[in-house]
């Protein structure tokens, strides 16, 4: 597929678009199948970069893998490959979550340790310290975690100095096959997590309290293989509601989980946004200009990280300064000197993003330098003057299925070059 999109500004959004499953949960069930021999069969799957990756790791562990339609079916070996090599790790950070999964099945996992990226260092410390509480042993081979458990896994108690999602789940994923019970205290409560426990559960795992701070899980014996839906993408949900904001027009969003956006939906109201809600689809219809608003980043049920650049972008044309204050990450402002190029005025300051709106942004060539950036880079396009090619838009291709499309299917004038 081309890299490039192409917006011609200054068209206003309207009508309808569904959302399909979340990345981020999707990519979690696909890790727990290696829990259960036989064959799996996960539904609303979006068809994205990081979706196929996935499918790559689970290959080179020995699963075979169906896609189509949005349906993934995994089969799944009596004896998995407990290795995730460094190739697949770098392109998806996400793939360390094998190391959960892999040790309980088979007793070790290899998994390249992954690297910082653009949001800073991320390290997988939480992840580590929890496995060794449950008997696990580690250690670094040329940049390789060699983890081994000989004996198995038992059940634990672990305490998480902050509710990390990659953490939760990789202790959730070990615990659920662990001689006798775990609890995970101040764990990560985001739906994809809940929704992660769901299919596990389909698969026999005993599991309470997923999606509060306290899991309690009993180990069992084995698992068997499962079908799942996956629950609805609230960043997708999020960033087409937002696309329509901010080109003041409305925008509906089908198939989605509107209290999975509560806060985020929140701020959209507190900028003049007109919000409302069905059980499973969201209408938003943004003013002319929006009011300025702060926003603090949070683990859910707070702001969503993944949906700070999109709002930075709304507001870069605020009638006012507003300031978004980001609290998961050391740093994912690299974005800024691309909106800035477009006439947004965002500085950083240390964690928080000052924004003084601007009444016009104008369109340029930038760069889509990750999945979010990407997408509100996109969004800044839809409000700026003239034209705006986004190069690197591969990066928005791991998140958004048919991003093109679904934006111009609601009027926008943009194209994949
Ligand atoms: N952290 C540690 N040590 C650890 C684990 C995490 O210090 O052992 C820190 C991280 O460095 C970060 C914070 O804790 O500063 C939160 O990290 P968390 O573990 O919660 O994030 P994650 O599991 O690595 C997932 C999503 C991200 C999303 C975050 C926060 C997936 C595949 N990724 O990452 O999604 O931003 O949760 O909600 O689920 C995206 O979709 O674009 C994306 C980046």
């Amino acid at each position: 597929m081309s890299d490039t999109i192409v917006i011609d500004g200054g068209r206003r959004l309207e009508g309808s678009v569904p959302v399909l499953g979340a990345k981020n949960a999707v990519l979690k069930h696909m890790v727990a199948t290696l829990l259960a021999p036989g064959r799996h069969r996960i539904e609303n799957v979006p068809d994205i970069v990081d979706v196929r990756i996935m499918t790559e790791v689970l290959r080179h562990v020995g699963a075979s893998c169906r896609f189509e339609d949005s349906v993934l079916e995994i089969d799944v070996p009596d004896a998995p490959a407990p290795e995730a090599p460094l190739d697949l790790v770098r392109q998806m950070r996400a793939s360390i979550l094998v190391l959960g999964s892999l040790l309980a099945r088979c007793g070790s996992a290899r998994v390249a340790l992954p690297g910082g990226d653009d949001f800073g260092s991320r390290p997988i410390d939480f992840h580590v310290r929890g496995l060794e509480a449950m008997g696990a042993t580690f250690e670094l081979d040329h940049g390789v975690l060699v983890a081994s458990a000989p004996d198995g896994l038992h059940g634990t108690d672990v305490f998480l100095e902050f509710p990390s999602v990659g953490a939760t789940e990789n202790l959730l994923l070990a615990a659920v096959l662990a001689r006798g019970a775990s609890t995970i205290r101040n764990a990560a409560r985001e739906p994809e997590l809940e929704d992660l426990a769901e299919f596990l559960m389909k698969m026999g795992a005993k599991i309470d309290g997923a999606g509060t701070s306290t899991i309690e899980i009993h180990g069992v014996p084995d698992l068997s293989p499962a079908v799942h839906r996956t629950v609805p993408d609230r960043l997708e949900a999020g960033t087409y509601l937002v696309a329509g904001a901010m080109s003041a027009g409305t925008v509906t969003v089908v198939d989605c989980v509107p209290e999975h956006l509560r806060m985020e939906l929140a701020k959209l109201r507190a900028a003049g946004c007109e919000v409302s809600t069905t059980p499973s689809s969201i209408t938003v219809t943004g003013p002319e200009r929006p009011q300025p608003v702060d926003i603090a980043t949070l683990p859910y049920p707070g702001f969503h990280t993944d949906m700070h650049p999109q709002l930075v972008s709304f507001l870069s044309v605020a009638d006012g300064t507003s300031i978004v204050t980001e609290n998961i990450y050391a740093g994912r402002f690299r974005y800024l000197g691309e909106l800035g190029r477009m006439g947004a005025q965002a500085v950083a300051d240390g964690q928080h993003v000052v924004i003084r709106g601007v009444e016009t942004l104008s369109g340029c060539e930038v760069d889509a330098c990750d999945i979010r950036a990407g997408a509100a880079i996109a969004i800044a396009g839809l409000r700026g003057e003239g034209v705006t090619t986004i190069h690197d838009a591969a990066h928005i291709d791991r998140g958004y299925q048919d991003f093109v499309l679904k934006l111009a299917s609601l009027g926008a004038a943009i194209e994949r070059h």
